[in-house]
């Protein structure tokens, strides 16, 4: 566990380059800044970031359009891992999907991704479906995985 305090709050502009540090350390095809400032003002979006004095060691961004939330991505800076900050960051992004009345959460996973598979099935997420040759950077399949909710 993480022996510093830590605060989960909005993500705003003034994030972005420690975000984009974490992006290129974390994901195989890295999203843009430009797509970050884009989701910002995105009006389904949410994106929280944690934040460990002052500094952003991760986050995370959620859809949510109707009855369906939709988890876009979740990162942790490498050096802050298996420390619970991923668990709070889903529990905090579900939050947002409860407080909007969100039935279901969903997301998609790469099946080799353990990891993130161990997170989300202890959060109670089961694998609902696949995306054939979902990811571009080698063709694996996507797993689709879904949270009810209520
Ligand atoms: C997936 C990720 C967000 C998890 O964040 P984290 O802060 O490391 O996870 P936590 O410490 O909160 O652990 C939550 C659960 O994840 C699993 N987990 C975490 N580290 C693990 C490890 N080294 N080995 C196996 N399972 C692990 C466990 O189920 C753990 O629950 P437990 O502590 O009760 O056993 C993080 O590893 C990450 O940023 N990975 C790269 C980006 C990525 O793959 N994002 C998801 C895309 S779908």
């Amino acid at each position: 566990m993480l022996n510093q305090q830590y605060i989960i709050r909005r993500m705003t502009d003034q994030d972005l380059d420690q975000i984009m540090r974490i992006e290129h350390e974390s994901f195989a095809i890295p999203w843009s800044r430009e797509s970050y400032q884009s989701e910002l003002r995105n009006h389904f979006a949410t994106y929280l970031v944690c934040d460990v004095e002052g500094e952003v060691v991760g986050y995370g961004g959620i859809w949510v359009v109707f009855e369906e939330a939709h988890i876009t991505n979740i990162a942790i800076a490498e050096s802050f891992r298996s420390k619970g900050l991923g668990r709070a960051l889903m529990q905090a992004l579900e939050d947002v999907a409860h407080k909007k009345r969100a039935l279901r959460v969903v997301l998609e996973v790469r099946p080799s991704n353990l990891i993130a598979r161990n997170l989300y099935e202890s959060l109670g997420y089961v694998i609902t479906g696949e995306r054939k040759h979902y990811y571009v950077d080698d063709g694996e399949d996507a797993l689709i995985m879904t949270k009810f909710l209520f």
